[in-house]
C-alpha cells in the first residue's frame, strides 16, 4: 500500500513515521508513506498558498492552484489510482469501519488543510472523500491524517507482530474490548480476576466475552444498535453489573482502579 500526504507541515510527520508500528511497517515494506510540501507547488513567487476569503471574515483560505497542482503532481508519481481524502471537520466521522475500508485500498492521498480550510472549488474539482476526526476543530489536518494512517496501518497484514491482536480490539464486532491485566497479580490491594489465572481457556474466553458485552452496554450502547435496550432487558443484564456467574466485579477495571 502507498500513502501520500500533502501538507504545509511535513516535519510534523517525521517522528510519527519512523516510530512504533507505523515505522516498523514502513521498514518491512508493508506500507510506503510519502509527505509532500504543499508550498512547493505554488506558482506564486513567494510560495503563497492562501488568501483572504471573498466576502470578508477572519483568517485565510487555501487557494485552488497550489492544491490542485500538488494533487496532480503527486498522483503522477505512481500508476496506481489514489483514493483522495481531505481531512476536514465537515466530513464523515472517521471510525474503525472506515479504517478497515481504507486499509484495503492500494493507494491513498491525504490532503491536510490549514488556516480557515479549503476554497470550496478544490472539493468540487477533486471530489475527494471528506473525513473528520470528530466534532472539534483542529488547527490543521495533520493530527487527523496521522490518526487515519495509524488506525489503518495496524490493520495491514503483518503490521502487528500478533495477527490476532486486532481481532479482539475495541470496535471489532461492534464491541469494546474486555479489561486487560498484567503482572503483578496484586497491586495496591487490587487483584487480577481469578479466572484469568485459572489456565481454563474456555472460562477465560467466556469471561472476556461477558466483560466485553457488559462494558459495551454500559459505556457505548450506541454500538449495539437501536434495539440494545430491549436485548438488555430480555437477557437480564443490568446497568449495575454483569449477570455472568462468577464475574469478579460489576465495576469495570478503570472504575476499580480509580484512586
Ligand atoms: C481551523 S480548521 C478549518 C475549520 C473550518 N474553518 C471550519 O469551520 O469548518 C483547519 C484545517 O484543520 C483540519 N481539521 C480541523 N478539524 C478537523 C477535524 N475535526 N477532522 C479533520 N480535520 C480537521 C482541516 O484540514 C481544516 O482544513
Amino acid at each position: 500500500m502507498r500513502i501520500d500526504v500533502i501538507t504545509l507541515f511535513p516535519e510534523i510527520f517525521q517522528p510519527f513515521l519512523t516510530a512504533s508500528i507505523v515505522g516498523r511497517a514502513r521498514q518491512a515494506g508493508i506500507v510506503e508513506i510519502h509527505t509532500h510540501q504543499l508550498r512547493d507547488y505554488s506558482q506564486d513567487p513567494h510560495k503563497k498558498v492562501d488568501d483572504r476569503p471573498f466576502g470578508g471574515g477572519p483568517g485565510m483560505v487555501l487557494m485552488c492552484q497550489p492544491v490542485i497542482d500538488a494533487v496532480r503532481a503527486v498522483e503522477s508519481l505512481d500508476p496506481r489510482p489514489a483514493l483522495r481524502i481531505v481531512l476536514t471537520p465537515q466530513g464523515r466521522r472517521f471510525d474503525q469501519e472506515v479504517a478497515r475500508r481504507l486499509a484495503g485500498q492500494p493507494r491513498l492521498l491525504l490532503i491536510c488543510g490549514h488556516y480557515e480550510g479549503f476554497d470550496e472549488r478544490i472539493l468540487a474539482l477533486l471530489q475527494p472523500e471528506e473525513l473528520s476526526l470528530g466534532d472539534f476543530v483542529l488547527s490543521g489536518g495533520e493530527p487527523a491524517a496521522m490518526a487515519v494512517i495509524d488506525a489503518l496501518v495496524r490493520l495491514l497484514p503483518g503490521a502487528l507482530g500478533n495477527e490476532a491482536a486486532t481481532e479482539e480490539e475495541s470496535f471489532e464486532g461492534a464491541r469494546l474490548e474486555y479489561p486487560q491485566y498484567t503482572r503483578p497479580r496484586e497491586f495496591a490491594g487490587l487483584s487480577v480476576p481469578d479466572v484469568l489465572l485459572s489456565g481454563n481457556h474456555a472460562a477465560i474466553a467466556a469471561w472476556r466475552r461477558a466483560q466485553s458485552e457488559e462494558r459495551t452496554r454500559r459505556r457505548r450502547p450506541d454500538l449495539l444498535g437501536p434495539h440494545a435496550a430491549v436485548v438488555l432487558n430480555v437477557s437480564g443484564w443490568s446497568s449495575a453489573g454483569s449477570s455472568w456467574a462468577g464475574s469478579v466485579s460489576s465495576a469495570s477495571a478503570r472504575e476499580q482502579f480509580s484512586v
